[in-house]
């Protein structure tokens, strides 16, 4: 195991790569916009060499699958042995493309050289050392060979996540610790200046950073989406801080925030923030 990585790669491996299991579809259905406008920048392309790194549960690996068709190849890499035996389940559905799933931390782990393309959806924001796990994985591109991935703007931006999280914060009278913003985690890649500082040291060049925001449908109702909060996303984490004991209290608290929030129908859309980003491995 990666000794820089461990904590990340343990954390993927136990509770939250269970949760991301069970709540494969809701979560899909939340980052999709987001998968979408990253392939869109990434644009596949037929007979391309594709490595979507922090793969999950397979969704755009096969999505690429079906773009780079049989001439092509795509391999999606992971730490997390339960997302990966779900990705490895759902693998026919690439229609016959070369697709093939790999265990294995892609801040050092072999990759396929002559790459196409290195993706990501919200997989490239857990790395102890950011800079020389972009460097391991430019190896892999051909000269000319592009980087594209979605990672999160600041929290500050993203009511979907924070929201839910200032009203359990609050029933429980946590105030935060003060914690690294550059930490290892969903956030990690917030500041523009720091994100760019970390491709052109790892050797990239021709970067390019867009804000991409849309609306997230974090549940049908107030409460659904309350339950799905203390699942997945910053709230998960805290009821594990402060004990499960508590969570009838922070999904009533979570619950009564949303309300005046809701659309008519009862529907919770809050907005997400991410930045998509690109970069070439210099010819
Ligand atoms: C937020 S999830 C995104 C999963 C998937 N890309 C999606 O959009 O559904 C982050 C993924 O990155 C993976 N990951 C974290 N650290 C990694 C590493 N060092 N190498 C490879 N994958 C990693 C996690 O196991 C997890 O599957």
């Amino acid at each position: 195991m990666s000794a820089g990585n461990s904590e990340q790669i343990a954390e993927w491996n136990g509770a939250l790569g269970e949760r991301w299991v069970a709540m494969r579809q809701e979560i899909d259905r939340f980052v999709v916009p987001f998968g979408d406008a990253a392939l869109k920048a990434a644009a596949p392309q037929p007979g391309e060499r594709v490595i979507d790194v922090g793969c999950g549960c397979g969704d755009t690996s096969i999505e690429i699958a079906r773009m780079v068709g049989a001439a092509g190849a795509v391999l999606g890499i992971d730490v997390s042995q339960p997302m990966l035996a779900v990705a490895r389940s759902r693998g026919a559905l690439a229609n016959g493309a070369p697709l093939d799933f790999r265990d294995g931390d892609a801040s050092e782990a072999a990759l396929p050289a002559n790459t196409d393309l290195l993706f990501s959806r919200f997989g490239v924001m857990f790395f102890s050392q950011p800079s020389p796990a972009f460097s391991h994985m430019r190896k892999s591109l051909r000269a000319g060979g592009r980087c594209v991935f979605a990672c999160w703007r600041t929290p500050r931006d993203n009511p979907w996540a924070m929201t839910p999280l200032s009203a359990a914060r609050a029933a429980m009278g946590v105030t935060p610790a003060p914690a690294d913003p550059n930490a290892p985690g969903p956030f990690a890649f917030a500041d523009e200046v720091r994100l760019r500082a970390i491709l052109s040291d790892a050797g990239f060049g021709a970067i390019d950073v867009q804000r991409f925001d849309a609306a997230i449908s974090i549940g049908a109702t107030p409460r659904s989406a309350a339950e799905n909060a203390v699942q997945i996303g910053p709230v998960s984490r805290l009821v594990r801080e402060v004990g499960a004991e508590h969570l009838p209290t922070i999904l009533d608290a979570v619950e009564r925030a949303l309300v005046p929030l809701a659309a008519p129908d009862g529907h919770v859309s809050l907005n997400g923030s991410t930045w998509i980003v690109s970069a070439t491995n210099p010819a």
